[in-house]
């Protein structure tokens, strides 16, 4: 009988997943919720797996993935419960004929609605007049207390117009906002019709937008593409939005631009060196911070374990993961 596949999963995960992971394989599991393995313990369990599963707090970088294909059995699949996947290095994978796959789509909806959420929750300062009633400071309406920016009507500005770009701007239409949106290709007329989509430079878009909100991929090419030359040309009303990933913003020069009023506010899910933040983010009362939990519904990350598991159950039986981002290397799928 043919050796059963072995599988590694580095976090808890929802429960669906472990079914489907043990149809295809004997799996070997981080349980303990909460538990992120470090880089010394990922590279001390990963190699001898034919399949990772795998979440955007992993490493998975060259030294990694080199260590897992001389290992046996050799590393088949690195399938990551995430859409962004800059966590691994998908071309030293390619070059070492592993397959990677992730898990797009199942969760635009719910990123989208955090990045509403966000965006409604710097505007109206939900979190500081939250913790204003809850210090005992509230002492009576007042006609100034806790005014904040006008979300009907304003203009709200895309770095990014993908998946989950699109769906933001679908939720902005209910509140008439007026949707600019900057992606490095532009989108069919009729998808900017679909989703009252103006296409504006990046420039024009800083510029214009009330709210800058960032739906773009982490590359190196969007590495700072908010720094300080970007945050000088927005509006000094403006709030920045991001659900994307931390390093598409210089954090410290985000600090200096809220310090120095050059923007108004921030609402941010994602920073540059998780989970560490800023310390000076975390004094600020005009900013708004979440801890990475844009796609955080159960529903939401239940689809997200599945779509994971499913990648690799495909792969198991020769079939082409839904989710694949290096289709090169399947060669014999
Ligand atoms: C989460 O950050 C994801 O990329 O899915």
């Amino acid at each position: 009988m043919a050796d059963r596949m072995r599988i590694l999963v580095t976090q808890k995960v929802p429960d669906p997943a472990y079914p489907l992971l043990e149809s295809v394989g004997d799996v070997e599991a981080n349980r303990e919720e909460g538990v992120i393995w470090s880089y010394e313990t990922l590279l001390h369990r990963g190699p001898g797996h034919e399949y990772l599963f795998c979440l955007v707090t992993d490493t998975i970088d060259a030294h990694f993935l080199e260590t897992c294909a001389a290992a046996t059995p050799r590393l088949k699949l690195v399938a990551i419960m995430a859409v962004g996947y800059n966590n691994i290095d998908v071309a030293a994978a390619t070059r070492l004929g592993i397959a990677v796959s992730n898990t797009p789509g199942v969760l635009s909806d719910t990123t989208a609605d955090l990045a509403f959420a966000l965006l409604m929750a710097t505007a109206r300062r939900l979190p500081e007049s939250e913790r204003f009633l809850r210090a005992g400071q509230y002492t009576g309406w007042g006609p100034l207390l806790f005014c904040g920016a006008e979300v009907s009507s304003s203009t709200l500005g895309l770095i990014g117009a993908g998946r989950i770009g699109k769906l933001v701007a679908k939720r902005a239409s209910g509140f008439d906002m007026r949707v600019l949106y900057y992606n490095t290709h532009r989108l069919p007329l009729e998808e900017e019709k679909r989703y009252n989509l103006t296409y504006a430079s990046l420039e024009d878009l800083l510029r214009q937008s009330d709210f800058v909100s960032i739906h773009t991929p982490y590359t190196p090419v969007t590495h700072h593409l908010i720094d300080e030359r970007a945050l000088s040309l927005m509006k000094t009303s403006a709030i920045l939005i991001n659900t994307a990933r931390g390093p598409i913003v210089d954090e410290k020069a985000l600090v200096r631009a809220l310090q120095g009023g050059t923007i108004a506010g921030a609402g941010l899910d994602v920073f540059e060196q998780e989970p560490a933040v800023e310390p000076e983010l975390l004094t600020m009362e005009n900013v708004v911070l979440l801890p990475h939990i844009g796609s955080a519904s159960l529903q939401t990350r239940t689809r997200m374990a599945t779509m994971a598991s499913q990648n690799i159950a495909a792969h198991a039986s020769g079939l082409r993961p839904p989710g694949i981002l290096n289709p090169e290397v399947l060669t014999n799928i």
